[in-house]
């Protein structure tokens, strides 16, 4: 078996890699471990950039994008129980972010995939990658309890933060950058109508709390919890009561209830692995870093590296030139590090932490201020929040 991109994953990284080589007329086979409807509903975050919007339109995958993804203006802050609105539209110069849920990208990029009838495997697990430093790697699977091996030119290593791509490249030609927080985000999803058209970021001494949406009917909410809690402490009044206390407001602001529907834990990490390239492998998304969730930047930032990584096989492809790929690293981190800074930041400005609760809580209020009265302190928020330019 051979191919022209070997594309290991199929997480939106994966999926969306393979409809932009499509379109360039470049051949690929995905490798995907875990069944079909496995992955068309893990719940993910859900809010997109501008700028992804536009390229999943671009690539013919963005109709059921425009009907259905809610387009948000602006966002809530709040803060000692006041409520702040920051009209991002209208900060960043026009760009607004749009909600809609990550496994409907999926499951959309799947049905784009399987029309071109271009290989898409399921219950297919790598479990090696071979000749990475030579023009010919091959992608070792088990599928069906067998194993097969895949011939490529290039192999896409967008297999996500626990995959097998990222610990092929041997140690010593790859660093690693990151911190680990002291809490997690405990997530619900609820039959309620969200009380709020936006999403709220709460700041609050007993811990964040955010209210996100899945459609007019299903709020996303999450709680700061301890990092080793664990589900099962958490009853659903448990849950109500705390939502209720720390997106209480003095103008009487009430959430709406309804029957949770799920619960899961999410710990907040920073990481970033460089140089994201090594040989014939280049990797992608979660397989080369992760942002702690609080600005939902983890498929825009792997958005970024996929635009770059399918520019540089075109123009290898189309035109014989190799220089973007020898600089496919390079190019993809400097976004990556940006929003990694703003992941960071935001997560630290807006949760709890208990080693230095009273400082850094009056640091926090200071900054939070600033963004709310100093329109440039809002601009470039809200030109991080909706997303920065796309370097290809
Ligand atoms: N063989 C085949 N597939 C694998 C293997 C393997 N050995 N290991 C992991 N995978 C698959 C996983 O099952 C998963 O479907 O790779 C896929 C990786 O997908 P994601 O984890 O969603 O990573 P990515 O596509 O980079 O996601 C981009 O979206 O949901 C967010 O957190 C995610 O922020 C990240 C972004
Ligand atoms: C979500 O909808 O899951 C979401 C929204 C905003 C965030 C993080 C997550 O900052």
């Amino acid at each position: 078996m051979k191919t022209q991109v070997g594309i290991v994953g199929a997480g939106p990284s994966g999926l969306l890699l393979a409809q932009m080589l499509h379109l360039a007329g470049i051949d690929s086979v995905i490798l995907e471990s875990r069944p079909r409807s496995y992955i068309e509903n893990r719940q993910r975050a859900g809010v997109l950039e501008h700028g992804v919007v536009r390229t999943l339109a671009d690539c013919g995958v963005g109709a059921r994008l425009a009907r259905e993804g809610m387009v948000h203006e602006g966002i809530d802050i709040r803060f000692g129980e006041t409520r702040h609105r920051l009209d991002v539209k209208a900060l960043s110069g026009g760009q607004c972010v749009t909600v809609y849920p990550q496994h409907e990208i999926v499951k959309d990029l799947v049905a784009a995939r399987l029309q071109t009838d271009r290989p898409l495997w399921f219950e297919a697990r790598v479990t090696s990658l071979l000749d990475l430093e030579t023009s010919r790697p091959r992608i070792r699977f088990e599928q069906d309890g067998e194993t097969r091996e895949l011939a490529c030119d290039f192999v896409a290593g967008c297999d996500g933060f626990h995959g097998i791509s990222r610990p092929a490249i041997p140690g010593g030609r790859i660093d690693s950058y990151g911190r680990d927080y002291p809490f997690a985000w405990l997530g619900i999803l609820a039959e309620a109508a969200p009380a709020s058209h936006e999403v709220i970021y709460a700041h609050h001494k007993r811990g964040f709390a955010l209210q996100s949406m899945r459609s007019p009917t299903v709020s996303r909410l999450y709680l700061q919890c301890p990092v080793d809690d664990d589900v099962e402490q958490w009853s659903d009044d448990r849950i109500w009561s705390e939502l209720h206390a720390r997106f209480a407001t003095h103008d009487g602001f009430r959430l709406n209830e309804g029957r949770i529907v799920q619960k899961s834990l999410t710990p907040m990490r920073s990481f970033v692995a460089a140089p994201m390239r090594h040989g014939r492998l280049m990797l992608a998304g979660d397989a080369a870093h992760i942002v702690p969730p609080t600005g939902a930047k983890g498929l825009n930032s792997a958005v970024g590296d996929v635009r770059v990584m399918a520019a540089a096989l075109e123009a290898y492809y189309r035109h014989g030139d190799g220089d973007l790929l020898e600089r496919y690293s390079e190019i993809a981190l400097r976004r990556v590090w940006k929003t990694q800074r703003f992941a960071a930041s935001l997560c630290t400005l807006l949760h709890r932490f208990h080693d230095e609760p009273r400082f850094h809580m009056r640091m926090q209020l200071a900054e939070l201020e600033q963004i709310v009265e100093d329109p440039r302190a809002a601009e470039l928020f809200a030109r991080n929040y909706t997303g920065l330019p796309f370097d290809v």
